[in-house]
């Protein structure tokens, strides 16, 4: 339990640590000025509905951490912020709670807050361990992590991924409540998406390359093997969103993975999510600045993203799915 309890505590201290940045490709996305914007910015209206109650903006903080003797004060202090905010909060993975009681309180102090609570297991745990981690905080929906490329490089990490489809399958069928399947940072591509659609999956998060990357996060707690090659796996953000949305109309997509700014999550909205999530850059708020950084950068958020809107001459987020874009660069290139 306390190697658990440790690991956990290291992926944040190694998170602040890591430096290698590799590319979203939202940068690529070009959105054009509107220089007869007639918008009041008194009426434009960021809210969105998501699982039946509305919330601040198109935006959630998404799942890092729990267990761990940081753990706690993180998940205190960010669902304080989230509460603050008006959007919905991700726990860290639960795991560690179906054995450690000890480690439960770190998660079950969401309860106490008025926000959307999303959980978190692997996509490998039972449908018993599903309904433990979505009544330890009761959970309005449950996130179920795919994870392979960081299980690959961690010495104690799983090496057999056989079976994970069949037992989303069953969480769909039998948990009750929805899901939504995520990525950690390598992407969902065009092919998976389908898959997990035949599954009756509904949320899909893409957490694709470009932001915090956890290859580089084990490879920091290990020095005997050098995973450096692999630090630019995976699928960048923009073209995860683009391709998974080519898939579905319906499909409720969250777009994450290295977005750091109201232009970032803008642009996801423009090319198909119906909502963002932030891990990194709000933790970063939260370690380096303090708790009123932390939460004046997601108001300031809210009221950067009504900025662009304003711009952009678009009064509500719906309207703001339907602005034209064009696609540049290499993301031009690297799309079918
Ligand atoms: C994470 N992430 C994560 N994801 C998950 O599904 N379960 C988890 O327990 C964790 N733990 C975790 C710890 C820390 C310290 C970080 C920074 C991240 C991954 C996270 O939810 C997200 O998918 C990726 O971090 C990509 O988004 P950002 O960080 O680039 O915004």
């Amino acid at each position: 339990m306390e190697d658990r309890r440790q690991r956990k505590d290291e992926h944040i201290e190694n998170y602040l640590k890591s430096e290698i940045i590799t590319n979203t490709l939202l940068e690529d996305i070009y959105i054009e000025h509107n220089a007869l914007s007639d918008m009041n910015m008194e009426e434009i209206d960021t809210s969105i509905e998501f699982l039946g109650r509305r919330i601040s903006m198109p935006l959630m903080v998404n799942a890092m951490t729990g267990g761990g003797e940081a753990g706690s004060d993180i998940n205190e202090d960010l669902s304080s912020i989230c509460e603050a905010v008006g959007i919905p909060m991700a726990s860290g993975s639960e795991a560690i709670a179906i054995k450690d009681e000890e480690s439960r309180d770190s998660f079950t102090l969401l309860k106490d807050k008025d926000i959307i609570k999303i959980g978190n297991l692997g996509s490998e745990r039972s449908l018993e361990d599903f309904i433990f981690a979505k009544d330890l905080i009761d959970a309005d929906i449950m996130q179920v992590h795919l994870n392979i490329a960081q299980e690959l490089v961690m010495p104690e990490g799983d090496r057999d991924f056989r079976g994970l489809g069949e037992n989303i399958r069953n969480l769909v069928e039998k948990l009750d409540t929805p899901i939504i399947v995520k990525e950690t940072g390598s992407g969902i591509s065009k092919s998976v998406a389908s898959k997990l659609l035949d599954m009756g999956v509904e949320y899909i998060d893409v957490a694709g390359k470009g932001g915090t990357n956890f290859i580089e996060i084990e490879d920091l707690r290990d020095v005997e093997t050098d995973f450096s090659e692999f630090y630019d796996w995976g699928i960048p953000t923009a073209k995860s969103i683009i391709d998974v949305r080519s898939v579905s109309e319906d499909v409720f997509i969250i777009a994450s993975g290295g977005l750091r700014n109201a232009t970032d999550i803008v642009k996801s909205i423009i090319i198909g999510a119906d909502m963002a999530a932030m891990s990194g850059e709000v933790l970063r708020y939260l370690l380096h600045g303090g708790y009123e950084a932390c939460e004046d950068f997601l108001k300031d958020l809210q009221y950067k993203i009504k900025i662009i809107m304003c711009l952009l001459g678009v009064k509500n987020i719906e309207e703001l799915k339907k602005v034209d874009y064009k696609v540049v660069g290499r993301l031009k290139q690297l799309l079918d």
